[in-house]
């Protein structure tokens, strides 16, 4: 299934200026001065799928944003307006429920994460747009729970640590939108630095900014444009299939409590025989998180060769073992793979569609962007859309 015409025609306006446009028009809607929040996008360079297995993660917030517009009202009533889908919903602080259109319940979930403490009276307006292409895989949705949570504890002086609002993001995303997602995505938002890429552990959420110096490389993301309807419960099902392969090797060793304590040969003794799906979701995990190590040791050296090597690994344990990529997003990396310029790509974010992301040498990602787009045209009908991605500083006031 294809994403709804209306939101990328949407995309294809010339970006507009997104604080200034939002104070305008918060002003024009509600008379009030907005209080501005920008929250990023993210990109993932290694260590897919291995948040929510206790892994390691190396994303970076980018030059992709959510900006929101935020003030107190006198009366309990919650009114947004989405400058982008120009569309307004408006509710009560006391009436949170799912509002059908997905879009106002990334930031309705927040609210309900924060009155199961605060109970806050007052209610508030929100204007908010940005150009984070939505169904791309660059987390719009964290973005904008990420702004909404950052926004409120300003707003209200909730006191939040950094870290708060990541929870809060990922808690609204788990229970309010019903995607089982890891901690990745709202992480990189809140925790992001210029230049630098964040080595995330996601079983005691310790984490380094590794300066990302790309000399002569460019991160370019290939946009499929596709995101095909089984991607959430696809999402929510590799999630439980992981369970499933630890459940099967606490049997024989208690202290194993996500795929971060397995090894191999545990997979291949205790899940191979029962479950043949479950081990190959398992050895895909185990298997990246080793590979994450060395791609981060690659780093160190400076070494981007080996580190791209390694992207295109990924890309196929995704694509072979996890099973989460599609034919568009296989196309995108084998119409580069074997290309000189291009030192690492493959498919990025929870899957089945979005982007692939490309470490491309700098003086050949012009000709190797016209070749990809006319190949990927030509192969599936649609026009691929291409982001060169920089590095950002995480969500802030603007
Ligand atoms: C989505 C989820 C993240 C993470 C990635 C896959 O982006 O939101 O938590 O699991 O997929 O790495």
């Amino acid at each position: 299934m294809k994403i709804n015409q209306e939101v990328w025609t949407m995309m294809i306006i010339p970006p507009a200026d997104y604080p200034n446009t939002i104070k305008t028009k918060f002003k024009e809607l509600f008379g009030q001065e907005a209080l501005i929040i920008r929250s990023p996008g993210r990109i993932n360079l290694i260590g897919e799928h291995l948040d929510y297995n206790m892994g390691y993660v190396l994303p970076a917030a980018i030059n992709k944003a959510i900006w929101l517009g935020i003030q107190k009202r006198d009366d309990q009533a919650i009114s947004i307006y989405s400058l982008d889908y120009d569309a307004h919903y408006q509710t009560g602080m006391h009436n949170i429920f799912p509002s059908g259109k997905l879009w106002p319940d990334y930031i309705l979930g927040v609210v309900e994460q924060i009155q199961k403490k605060h109970k806050l009276k007052n209610g508030f307006n929100i204007v908010f747009g940005g150009d984070i292409p939505p169904g791309a895989g660059l987390s719009s949705s964290a973005a904008l729970e990420c702004a909404a949570a950052f926004a409120l504890n300003e707003l209200f002086r909730l006191g939040y640590e950094k870290m708060d609002l990541v929870a809060i993001g990922q808690a609204a995303e788990n229970e309010f939108v019903g995607v089982k997602c890891g901690i990745m995505d709202q992480f990189a938002s809140v925790f992001g630095k210029r230049e630098h890429l964040i080595r995330l552990d996601c079983r005691n959420l310790n984490y380094v900014h590794v300066p990302f110096h790309a000399n002569g490389i460019r991160v370019i993301l290939f946009d499929t444009r596709v995101k095909h309807s089984l991607a959430d419960s696809a999402y929510n099902e590799r999630r439980e299939q992981c369970e499933k392969g630890v459940d099967l090797i606490q049997e024989f060793y208690p202290e194993v409590r996500s795929l971060r304590d397995a090894n191999q040969e545990m997979l291949d003794t205790f899940v191979k025989p029962v479950d043949e799906i479950v081990y190959r979701r398992c050895t895909y995990v185990v298997q990246e998180i080793q590979r994450l190590l060395k791609g981060c040791a690659d780093l160190e050296k400076d070494d981007l060769i080996s580190f791209g090597k390694r992207m295109f690994e990924t890309h196929a344990g995704l694509k072979d073992l996890y099973e989460v990529s599609c034919d568009e997003l296989d196309l995108l990396v084998d119409l580069v793979k074997d290309n000189p310029a291009v030192i690492g790509a493959r498919m990025m974010g929870g899957g089945f569609g979005g982007c692939t992301i490309n470490l491309v040498k700098t003086e050949a990602a012009e000709d190797l962007i016209k070749k990809v787009s006319d190949a990927y045209l030509s192969k599936t009908g649609t026009e691929m859309f291409v982001y060169e991605v920089a590095i950002e500083d995480g969500t802030g006031i603007v």
